[in-house]
């Protein structure tokens, strides 16, 4: 046992006639022993655990000292991770199965964060769980990946057969409103399947947020009714432009504004509210804008609110379920955060958070 792997400090409760010694020795071989990486953090951003596994995928050399080190001098070499680690305490949804690159190895890992709580069930730290996925596992995961993609992709292009192109012959011909209505949302399906199947490529511009905006506003008022809910847009006029694809970014706030007027039923008001800020990597930290979009809507419970960004995952009789699942796909590409923070009755915020500059690798 090294000391890499002791894991976080149990308070209070032991485990009865067994006693903490021995328990606390085992869940001690089980950290250390694991296939994953595992590194916890405290609130105050000391590394808590790191075990083999952790230190191997990140490259970095075990030392006796580093428990207790802040994360930020142990994996100096990974801003990044540092980056995600921090804001994690920010977050009420927290990454689930993401994926980042770590530079400079250029290494893939798969990860999952969950927070650490106390006795009190208070936050007291963060644990990332992780994967290599560069070898066999990336291998094997983007196989599968590529199976899955492939199946929708031809499920995708089955319907677009079937339903759009036979789409112009029942315009002209049925005449029938209500025929046309049912074609188009098909169609409207079909175009976000594809959508979302479609890899990302960027095409990165210095893009202003609140043009973006606006053309999102404009655009969501073409696809729903809004009725009389009403939409303030706030953005600072010293708020720096940002290396983005300003098409993607109409579409992410478009969706998300569909969401929010389909949501409140005609009445209501959506506020946006953007801010100029840095988030913490530990070192010289990053720039970075912050988009609140917050609705006066139903609000979710909590079951729903855990689901919506996976592809496929509606409430509505009409809906897809890909708005969300497209919206996540944009912000990953463009290497920024996206939280939700909602409860029944209590409407809806959706905070994103887009880097100003965007890494090399999005490119
Ligand atoms: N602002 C919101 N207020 C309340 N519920 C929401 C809000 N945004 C999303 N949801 C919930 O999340 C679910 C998933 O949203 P998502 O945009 O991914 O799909 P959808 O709106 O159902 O269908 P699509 O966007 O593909 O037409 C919705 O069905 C709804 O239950
Ligand atoms: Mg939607």
């Amino acid at each position: 046992m090294t000391s890499s792997s002791r894991p976080v400090p149990r308070r209070g409760r032991s485990t009865g006639a067994s006693g903490p010694e021995p328990a606390d020795a085992f869940f001690r071989h089980i950290v250390a022993g694991m296939r994953n990486g595992v590194l916890a953090i405290t609130r105050a951003g000391a590394v808590a655990l790191l075990n083999e596994e952790g230190y191997r995928i990140f490259g970095v050399e075990p030392s006796a000292d580093d428990l207790g080190k802040p994360v930020a001098e142990v994996l100096r070499a990974h801003p990044d991770v540092v980056r995600q680690l921090l804001s994690a305490f920010e977050l009420h949804l927290l990454p689930n199965r993401a994926e980042t690159r770590l530079r400079p190895s250029g290494k893939v890992i798969g990860y999952t964060l969950a927070f650490v709580r106390d006795d009190a069930g208070e936050v007291a730290g963060v644990a990332m769980f992780f994967k290599d996925l560069t070898r066999v596992e990336q291998l094997e995961e983007r196989e599968r990946l590529r199976d899955r993609l492939a199946a929708v992709g031809e499920m995708a292009a089955a319907i677009a057969h079937e339903v759009k192109n036979p789409l112009a012959g029942i315009e002209v011909m049925a005449g029938l409103l209500r025929r046309i209505a049912e074609a188009k949302m098909a169609n409207a399906i079909v175009q976000e399947v594809l959508e979302f199947v479609r890899p990302i490529r960027l095409q990165v511009e210095h893009t202003g947020i609140a043009e973006a905006l606006h053309a999102a506003v404009q655009l969501a008022d073409t696809k729903v009714a809004r009725g009389s809910i009403g939409v303030a847009v706030d953005v600072p006029p010293d708020l720096p432009q940002i290396q983005a694809d300003p098409h993607q970014l109409t579409q992410l706030f478009t969706n998300l504004l569909i969401n929010a007027y389909e949501a409140m039923d005609g009445k209501g008001r959506v506020e946006i509210t953007v801010t100029a800020m840095r988030q913490d990597d530990g070192g010289e930290g990053r720039e970075a804008v912050r988009i609140e979009l917050m609705d006066t809507g139903p609000g979710m419970p909590q079951e729903v609110a855990e689901r919506v960004f996976d592809p496929f995952f509606t409430t509505k009789a009409q809906g897809s379920g890909l708005g969300l699942a497209i919206v996540r796909k944009i912000v990953d590409a463009h290497d920024g955060q996206i939280d939700l923070r909602t409860a029944p009755g209590g409407g809806t915020l959706i905070r994103v958070t887009l880097p100003v500059l965007v890494s090399r690798d999005a490119v």
